[in-house]
């Protein structure tokens, strides 16, 4: 499809058909992005009332690691484009589509099916960074049983992270101090890994100062040519892996600034497509290190649904589209994140109206069916004149959130 300067009705024969291959809390935003700009919106999620199902013009639910069932999904559906949320997909079966079609219809799969299929595994992403274009990472070997991860870890040393090489959100990884932490985080990895036991990348753990999620679109340009745009560097902090609050501009040196764009037009370019991707570094003083990336919106991104003029969301759905973006931050904030604290089926949240009395401050609640204790049921967004109080007023608005049983 390539550049679109036409959008079609919904749900008539001109729609605009666009495929969402995951539909939590990042997908639902893209969704009604997309809506927004008259596109017709498919949703497709492991399970029933998921998020952006709940937003998108109709939805499926389907196993995604299921490349059969993907692709008579996409033989019945056929959406001009295809927009992997997640990473847990059955990518080879998008690779075949995009070359040889289903049933003489081509969707275009974003930002590319080669590239949704080496971010989905460290490995590919690994190699292709470090390997391939050369660029600074942590140390790494890969391994296949804890003797040969045991070798990892005698040349690269201690402190050092393990972790399955299919596994998002921080899920089966270990930072380990000494030979006593070796076999639990070998057994971690085995139950952690999306596939459950497997190849594991054994990481040198870089003392970074900071980290940030530069977000990078590729999107078309003024002289119709893809181009690549930065937004404001994303400073986060994680817990176990996990995102819990974020927030933007984060103050860079210049050179370390540039050092990260550098990294991020090379390993954006590399994948290819159009989209906005996070790009995750890690930067002590002027040096800077490529930790991963997602060629999709990224969590810790929902901090620009308060900053920018365009979120996160609007640019990818821009972007995919073939449309101009405007990278711009409109004012400093932060954004923190609201755990479901339980186990329980349709949970409820009290105290939202105090949150909403902080200062510049919003509220998303997802509206997942199931609450774990850590999953992430909502965020608290806020700006402020600076990034430190935006982080205050966040993190208090989030903490006035309460999530208490349904009935
Ligand atoms: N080699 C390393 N050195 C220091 N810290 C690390 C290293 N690898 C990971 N971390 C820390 O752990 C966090 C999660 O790591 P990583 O992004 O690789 O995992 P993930 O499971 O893909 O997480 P997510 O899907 O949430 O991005 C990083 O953001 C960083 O804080
Ligand atoms: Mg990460």
């Amino acid at each position: 499809m390539g550049i679109m300067n036409r959008i079609g009705t919904p749900l008539s024969p001109s729609a605009t058909r666009v495929m969402l291959l995951g539909c939590g809390e990042l997908g639902k935003e893209v969704i009604i992005a997309l809506q927004r700009l008259g596109c017709e919106v498919i949703g497709v999620d492991r399970y029933a009332d998921a998020p952006g199902m709940q937003v998108a013009h109709r939805s499926h639910v389907v196993t995604m690691t299921d490349g059969a069932a993907l692709r008579a999904l996409i033989e019945k559906e056929k959406p001009h484009l295809v927009v992997p949320e997640i990473e847990a997909i059955a990518t080879a079966t998008l690779v075949e589509i995009e070359r040889d079609g289903v049933a003489g219809h081509f969707p275009e799969f974003i930002p590319t099916a080669r590239a949704a299929q080496l971010t989905m595994n460290r490995e590919g992403i690994r190699r292709l960074a470090a390997e391939e274009l050369g660029l600074p990472t942590s140390p790494y070997q890969f391994a296949d049983s804890l003797a040969e991860m045991q070798a990892a870890i005698d040349s690269i040393g201690f402190p050092c992270v393990v972790k399955p090489v299919m596994s998002s959100s921080g899920k089966g990884q270990s930072l380990l101090k000494s030979q006593a932490d070796v076999k639990a985080a070998w057994d971690y990895a085995q139950a952690g890994g999306r596939v459950g036991a497997g190849r594991i990348i054994v990481e040198g753990f870089i003392d970074f100062d900071y980290e940030i999620t530069l977000l990078t679109v590729r999107a078309v340009g003024a002289n119709s040519n893809v181009e690549t745009f930065f937004c404001e560097p994303i400073g986060h902090v994680q817990v176990n892996g996990d995102y819990v609050e974020s927030w933007q501009p984060m103050a860079m040196t210049p050179t370390a600034l540039q050092k990260s764009r550098d990294i991020a037009r090379a390993i954006t370019g590399k994948l290819g497509g159009r989209g906005i991707f996070g790009v995750e570094l890690f930067v002590k003083d002027d040096q800077v290190w490529f930790s991963e990336v997602s060629p999709r919106p990224h969590d810790t991104g929902l901090v620009t649904l308060a900053t920018q003029r365009l979120s996160e969301f609007e640019l990818h759905a821009r972007a995919i589209l073939g449309l101009p973006v405007d990278t711009s931050l409109r004012r400093p904030g932060a954004s923190a994140v609201i755990y479901g604290g339980m186990e329980a089926q349709g949970i409820a949240f009290e105290g939202v109206a105090q949150a909403l009395q902080v200062p510049e401050s919003d509220l998303r609640l997802f509206g997942k069916p199931e609450s774990f204790a850590k999953r992430r049921m909502g965020v608290a967004v806020a700006n402020a004149d600076t990034t430190d109080e935006a982080r205050t007023r966040a993190k208090l608005a989030a903490s006035r959130v309460k999530p208490v049983k349904g009935n």
